[in-house]
């Protein structure tokens, strides 16, 4: 399969949500950093046909989404950032609902919901009302919902956010054991949701696509980029004017920070391994501490 974004744009007035995309995606996962308000939703909600293009296509192995109509959504699973629920159904009804929505046969729906609830650990909330659970638990029933009709495409928009570590690791696997045969777009703001199971992470800024590569590769372009310093305290305000600094943490023999600078900072400066936090930082560093 093969998902095509050709010089893609969303344009709300003046502002180019989405500025000239163009992006090819195969079966895997790809994981979508970008600051808040990057474009990333914007993207996604084309993606999902929900809206269409200001100018720029999208096809499915050649065929232009937009004119797929419901053979594309049969193939479609879609978790909005914001999702409105219906508070006075219980959950099984809700997914019940959204599974006659995407043409599932009574029987098939119910194995299915059955399945996916004991996936996402909340098999014994399925008669609770959606409006009492808790926003972790809507966000899994977001992802079940996503899941129904065993899409090939799934795109999901901040899935992990309000889940707690250990649903969120619950939800990596998920993903991680579905996506051999499906491309999978999951955006996110928590750099270890897609480190390991990710084929590709594409970075989004001020509505450009700015980044694809594999975190490997990633990884390794900000190699000798990131290193620790040791400073003391009067030090630690001027590091921050002058550097990308992200962890800063008290040791008995001072404060050491994690420094992102193409130049060694200072001269007791060492190379540190370097992860994903840190290319994240790499590109966003606007938003450490905010
Ligand atoms: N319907 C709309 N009308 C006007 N402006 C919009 C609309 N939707 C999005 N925007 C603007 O487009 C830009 C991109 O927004 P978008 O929601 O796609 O960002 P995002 O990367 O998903 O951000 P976040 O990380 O906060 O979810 C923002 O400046 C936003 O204000
Ligand atoms: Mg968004």
């Amino acid at each position: 399969m093969k998902l095509k974004i050709e010089n893609v744009t969303k344009v709300f007035g003046e502002k180019h949500a989405v500025d000239g995309v163009t992006v090819e995606l195969t079966n895997g996962v790809y994981g979508f950093l970008g600051a808040n308000g990057s474009g990333k939703t914007t993207l996604m909600r084309m993606l999902a046909a929900v809206s269409r293009p200001t100018t720029g296509t999208i096809t499915l192995n050649g065929e232009e989404i937009g004119k797929m109509g419901d053979r594309y959504r049969d193939l479609l699973g879609y978790l909005p950032q914001h999702i409105g629920y219906y508070k006075h159904f219980t959950v099984e009804k809700f997914l019940y609902y959204i599974a006659s929505l995407k043409g599932l046969e009574k029987h098939a729906a119910k194995e299915k919901v059955t399945e996916l609830l004991e996936t996402v650990n909340l098999t014994e909330k399925r008669k609770t009302k959606m409006g009492k659970l808790s926003g972790g638990m809507k966000q899994r029933v977001g992802i079940v919902q996503a899941l129904l009709n065993d899409p090939k495409i799934l795109i999901v928009d901040e899935p992990t956010a309000g889940l707690d570590p250990k649903e969120r690791i619950r939800f990596r696997n998920l993903l991680a054991a579905i996506a051999k045969d499906r491309i999978v777009l999951l955006s996110t703001h928590i750099v270890s949701d897609i480190e390991y199971i990710a084929k590709e992470i594409l970075i989004m800024k001020n509505g450009r696509l700015i980044e694809k590569d594999t975190p490997q590769n990633l990884i390794h372009y900000i190699q000798k980029k990131v290193w620790c310093v040791t400073a003391g305290e009067a030090e630690v305000p001027v590091y921050q004017s002058t550097f990308k600094v992200g962890n800063i943490s008290r040791q008995p023999e001072g404060i050491e920070l994690r420094i992102i600078s193409e130049e060694k900072p200072a001269a007791n400066a060492v190379n540190v391994p370097v992860n994903l936090e840190d290319l994240y930082l790499y590109y966003f560093d606007e938003e450490v501490g905010a």
